[in-house]
């Protein structure tokens, strides 16, 4: 079994420091890694970073991350990447890593993603130049994602994702957001490789549970929707879907 705590939308800045902590210092005896699901921070500054990975560095147990739209609210997504992976945390976009954990390997692809919406309501790539590149950039990154699925070699697999892959764990938010909150695309991607979870964040009055097509256990781990500083959730257990246990 691999124990997997998550969170997303954990909006660090100099005022949240302090706030997980209590909760992170348990994290050894309760799961054997931890992935958070983009907006680590709250406008995507150097300082805000810094603040971030001093509340969940050096935990004890591997943090894998992906960034959010608010990570590059200051276009300093390159230097916040570098100081995350100064303290040891594993950023991801459009790559995966694997993980020993408990004799098995967890592999875990991550992206950012980026909007477009789902089946019946979605952008297409027709008309403005500006259209165009908005479609094209959610293809680019749903294209890299599944690439780096179907690449990794691992007993469980898990998709990290920022923007949602499915319209079901947004329920909360206005219909009308959705191509705002994700895209089918980056669900494409997942039922492309034969993912075991996938989790995501950015909706934070959307809901916890959803399923892609292919039938992929969705957990919209933010942290305004679970509500707590992570949710666990059990992979490699006789019942993989029941095996998905919040606590
Ligand atoms: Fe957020
Ligand atoms: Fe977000």
């Amino acid at each position: 079994m691999i124990r997997i705590a998550a969170v997303g939308d954990v909006h660090v800045d100099k005022d949240v420091v302090g706030r997980y902590r209590p909760a992170l210092e348990q994290l050894p005896g309760v799961a054997d890694a931890l992935l958070i699901a983009g907006d680590l921070t709250r406008h995507g500054t150097v300082e805000e970073a810094r603040c971030m990975a001093g509340e969940f560095g050096g935990l004890g147990v591997p943090v894998v991350v992906v960034l959010g739209n608010h990570d590059h609210q200051s276009d300093q997504q390159d230097a916040v990447t570098d100081v995350l992976r100064d303290a040891g945390l594993v950023v991801l976009e459009g790559e995966g890593t694997v993980l020993e954990l408990n004799g098995h390997t967890l592999g875990i692809a991550g992206a950012k993603g980026f909007g477009g919406g789902f089946a019946g309501a979605c952008a297409s790539k027709f008309g403005e130049r500006e259209m165009k590149n908005f479609v094209g950039t959610t293809e680019a990154i749903a294209e890299r994602l599944g690439a780096a699925l179907r690449g990794l070699d691992c007993d469980a697999l898990v998709a990290l994702t920022h923007y949602a892959p499915v319209p079901e764990t947004l329920t909360g938010e206005p219909l009308e957001i959705y191509p705002f909150l994700g895209s089918y695309l980056l669900g494409q991607a997942i039922d492309s490789a034969p993912t075991a979870l996938a989790l995501h964040g950015h909706a934070h009055h959307g809901s916890e549970r959803g399923r892609t097509p292919g039938g992929v256990p969705v957990r919209n781990v933010a942290h305004p929707v679970i509500k707590q500083a992570y949710n666990v959730y059990q992979l490699l257990t006789d019942e993989v879907d029941a095996g998905l246990v919040s606590i």
